[in-house]
């Protein structure tokens, strides 16, 4: 069964290795390294087992009862780590580990606002050497948080991400101020990376990017679409690579943007071993020039429209289940160029890429494993990344997101990005997709 599932997996995407030079394994240098991602509470359920505390994530998406008070370490949930990295490990795989992945402990948020505090630094020191201490002998490669821009712009700019805070003129949400807050937190989650100690192993942070491409060929959408990235990328990386923020992201939003200590800087500069990238589409950038001044937020800060489909109808790519992603295979390789040439050639790895199908509940489950569009995308983003290797990039892995299907934030369950099939009517049982045995061929060759 297994071989002829990999047989209709490679016969149905023949057209794609027509498009594309043969790529394999042994495309990509011999220490490269291939994986696939997820996170604590996109998959793995058990949220009311074994004294796990609510986290922000478990307010926003449920109806709450009660509240419930931190404290102390949860040994079982130590143990069911220990038992995860184990099993990895044992299995001949390397666990790559992410600090934060946005599931704020609630009783921070309760008690001192979470990241709105500056309190919030000791208390990510504290549980990041935890970590260190207690799986540090085993776990080599740590990313301190995912996607922190996603964090703060969603979770206080348009407030469609918990803890939910944005100004009332954006959303509905019921307190925020959107042109402050996604600073301030912004600002507190570069200190905590900042101030994550060198451990025995390697620290990186995983960034969400996207290539940005001018609507136009002026120089007006060409400085649209390197203030959007500076706001998106540079927010995070300039900080964290230059010790300061971008001079686009300090002229635009000026006396909003908290200032960094002479120390802090020191501490900032090159304060990471790797870098992740999480890539998945582009957009189209064109200029704004003047807001209504009394609606300042972050979310028009950067005097940038960003858009998938252009005023004229032409896309950016092949447009998915997502209304976001896009497909742009080459923004990659553009993206890969970018990094090195602007940031020091850091060592990159693309802890994120892949693409989402709408999870259709009437579809019988080996339909639903005809995965073809997703091995397109990730063998013609694999062949642009090759090429930015070829180029010079310093790129040291990859990671599909996701392993198997799970719960994507705000869009819930109501699409799937996994190579592993869930049945979730069914006992959550897993059937591996096409993509699953496409990706283990690939591998082998
Ligand atoms: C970003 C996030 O890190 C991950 O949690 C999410 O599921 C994917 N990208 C897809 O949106």
């Amino acid at each position: 069964l297994l071989f002829l599932f990999c047989f209709l997996a490679i016969a149905n995407t023949e057209a794609t290795f027509k498009k594309y030079p043969p790529l394999g394994r042994s495309s990509f240098p011999k220490d490269f390294v291939f994986g696939a991602g997820s996170a604590a509470y996109q998959y793995e359920g058990g949220a009311f087992i074994d004294g796990k505390a609510d986290s922000i994530w478990d307010t926003f998406t449920h109806q709450h009862p009660e509240g419930k008070v931190s404290g102390g370490v949860n040994a079982l949930g130590v143990k069911y780590y220990n038992n995860l990295i184990n099993e990895i490990l044992a299995k001949g795989m390397i666990p790559y580990v992410t600090i934060f992945h946005w599931d704020l402990p609630q009783a921070l948020e309760d008690e001192y606002e979470g990241f709105r505090n500056k309190k919030i630094v000791d208390d990510f020191l504290d549980y990041a050497e935890f970590l260190f201490k207690t799986f540090g002998d085993r776990v080599k490669h740590w990313f301190t948080l995912n996607e922190p821009y996603t964090y703060s712009y969603y979770g206080y700019g348009t407030g469609t991400m918990p803890p939910g805070r944005c100004s009332n003129y954006i959303g509905t949400c019921a307190a925020g101020d959107s042109s402050t807050e996604p600073y301030i937190v912004t600002h507190h989650l570069i200190l905590a990376h900042g101030a994550t100690p060198y451990q025995r192993g390697q620290i990186g942070v995983a960034l969400v990017t996207a290539w940005i491409v001018p609507s136009t060929l002026t120089s007006k959408s060409e400085r649209a679409a390197q203030r959007a990235l500076d706001f998106m990328v540079g927010w995070f990386l300039h900080p964290m690579t230059y010790g300061d923020y971008p001079m686009t992201v300090q002229a635009l939003a000026g006396k909003r943007v908290p200032k960094f200590t002479a120390e802090e800087t020191v501490m900032l500069q090159k304060s990471y071993d790797f870098l992740g990238v999480n890539y998945y589409t582009a957009f189209f950038a064109s200029n704004v020039l003047f807001y209504n001044n009394v609606n300042i937020s972050v979310t028009t800060d950067n005097h940038a429209n960003l858009t998938s489909v252009k005023d004229n109808g032409v896309a950016i790519g092949q447009a998915t289940a997502l209304n976001w992603l896009y497909v742009y295979p080459k923004g990659i390789e553009d993206l890969m160029l970018y990094l090195k040439d602007n940031y020091g050639n850091p060592p990159i790895y693309i802890t994120e890429n892949g693409i989402a199908e709408a999870n259709n509940d009437k579809l019988p489950v080996q339909e639903a494993l005809k995965d073809n569009d997703r091995i397109e995308y990730l063998y013609s983003h694999l062949f642009y990344l090759s090429k930015a290797i070829k180029a010079g990039v310093n790129v040291k892995g990859y990671f599909v997101w996701s392993f198997m299907d799970d719960f994507e934030w705000d869009a819930g369950f109501t699409i799937r990005f996994g190579m592993y099939y869930i049945d979730y009517k069914n006992g959550l049982k897993r059937y591996p997709k096409y993509s699953a045995y496409w990706y283990k061929k690939f591998l082998q060759t």
